[in-house]
């Protein structure tokens, strides 16, 4: 196929669902309605959405498959054999604990070695480990290195750890309150930017150093994998599974929402080695989660689970993820919309702080970017910036380190043609920038308040 440059979907569409035309005018009212929240729209009102990757993926026919044989039984299913046997094939970690999404692997791993006093350093945490380590009390700290910092700073692993930083930071806070080390790959927030095997290997020796366990947050490790595999020497030939056992080898364990690389719509796990805290996170799991082979999970959803790894890992697929991510990107550049470079694996990050520069951070340019695309095109984005980052435990508000867009895009959904839409609406709102307004907050949660927070524009 290496002849034809054009890159087509490795797969045809055998089930479809309308989306539905609406016009600026029913927009406009729907946002007023939300609090100018993206996340308070009804879906059925958006055209393209491209708020998340995450659980809004096309199943395939051998998953769909898999939730038919599904078995149901409460415990020790075959279900959960073939799921275990699944993860365990990529992850060898010794104790694999199901949850129904990734967040509820956070809230138990924190619940086992989080509280107060307790630091947890990570190349960028997500927001919502951010917020599970902050729930106990521990701190969550950010050490990616200066070029992931930076939208426009062109590194082939912008995800990497700043591995001086970390080791001078376990120096300066004490080994004695750090549980763990984790390392999200990609790193979603830092604009799904790869990490290196050199920089897992590098974080692990300083880790060995002080005797800390490596915990990978590992949500798109494939897209990481096919990254490895394109940019660093000596992984061209490497086959994607070989190369994924060779990241989880340098790790103690995991956390994972299959919501993204296991291409299910529910499902996640926290994996490990060490057997205590194994047995305290399983007693943590039965509370809230369910029995230790199901988790917070049916069996058809872990064999939907089983069957989407040995999917992900294909590379035609990822040639597929990885190049189409890329079009749309590449086409905003062109079109002379700033993006996080180089593009990420799972979606394009818009640099709103330098496309709405007349906006200060804090009147939140990327929410008003993010508004202006629904109410032009119907298309839905979401803010990664300051209303999701800016503010913190003690109430304070300072402003995030990028003002960033995101444009995420489900795996198998959306075809060339959607995608193409999606470049015409950003390039004419972009044209247009300079006139779009700052918001301000006008409620918010404590926690998380990004997604339930409603807004009002700044005449
Ligand atoms: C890097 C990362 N970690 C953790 C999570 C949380 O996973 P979940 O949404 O399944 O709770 C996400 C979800 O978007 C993520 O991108």
């Amino acid at each position: 196929m290496d002849r034809w440059t054009t890159i087509i979907e490795p797969h045809r569409i055998k089930s479809v669902e309308p989306i539905r035309m609406t016009t600026a005018d029913e927009r406009d009212g729907y946002l007023r309605a939300a609090g100018y929240n993206l996340f308070n729209l009804h879906s059925a009102d958006v055209l393209i959405d491209l708020l998340t990757d995450s659980g809004t993926g096309a199943m395939s026919a051998e998953q769909w498959a898999g939730i038919q044989r599904g078995d149901e039984s409460y415990a020790g299913s075959p279900s959960w054999y073939r799921f275990l046997e699944s993860v365990q094939e990529l992850f060898p970690f010794k104790h694999v604990i199901p949850t129904h999404q990734g967040r509820a692997a956070e809230r138990i791993l924190f619940g086992v070695v989080g509280g107060p006093g307790k630091v947890i350093p990570s190349n960028t945490h997500f927001d919502t480990t951010r917020a599970n380590v902050e729930f106990t009390g521990a701190e969550a700290v950010d050490l990616v290195i200066e070029e992931g910092k930076h939208p426009s700073a062109i590194h082939p692993f912008k995800g990497n750890m700043d591995t001086d930083a970390l080791d001078a930071f376990i120096r300066e806070r004490g080994v004695e309150h750090i549980p763990l080390v984790m390392m999200t790959v990609t790193n979603n927030s830092g604009g799904g930017q790869p990490v290196s095997l050199e920089n897992l290997r590098a974080v692990r020796a300083v880790c060995d150093r002080y005797g800390l366990p490596l915990f990978l947050d590992a949500c798109r490790f494939a897209e990481n994998a096919w990254f490895i595999r394109q940019r660093e020497d000596g992984y061209a030939d490497m086959p994607i599974p070989d190369i994924v056992r060779e990241m989880a080898a340098l790790a103690d364990g995991m956390t994972m929402s299959a919501k993204k690389d296991a291409i299910v719509n529910i499902g996640g796990w926290l994996a490990m080695n060490d057997d205590a805290w194994a047995e305290q996170a399983r007693n943590l799991e039965i509370l809230t989660e369910g029995f230790p082979t199901y988790g917070g999970l049916a069996g058809r959803d872990l064999e939907a689970i089983a069957q989407g790894l040995r999917e992900v890992v294909d590379e035609d697929y990822l040639h597929y993820r990885i190049r189409s991510t890329a079009y749309l990107g590449e086409a905003l550049v062109e079109a002379g919309v700033p993006c996080v470079q180089p593009i990420g694996g799972h979606a394009v990050y818009i640099d709103a702080g330098s496309l709405l520069s007349h906006i200060p951070p804090l009147e939140y340019p990327g929410q008003s970017l993010a508004v202006a695309l629904y109410r032009e095109g119907g298309i839905r984005g979401c803010e990664i910036g300051s209303v999701m980052f800016g503010r913190h435990p003690d109430g304070s508000e300072t402003p995030a380190s990028m003002e960033l867009v995101r444009l995420a895009i489900p795996r198998r959904v959306y075809t060339q043609s959607h995608i193409d839409y999606v470049i015409e609406v950003v390039r004419w709102v972009g044209e247009r920038a300079a006139d779009l307004p700052g918001y301000r907050i006008v409620e918010e949660p404590p926690q998380l308040r990004h997604f339930t927070a409603r807004f009002e524009a700044i005449a």
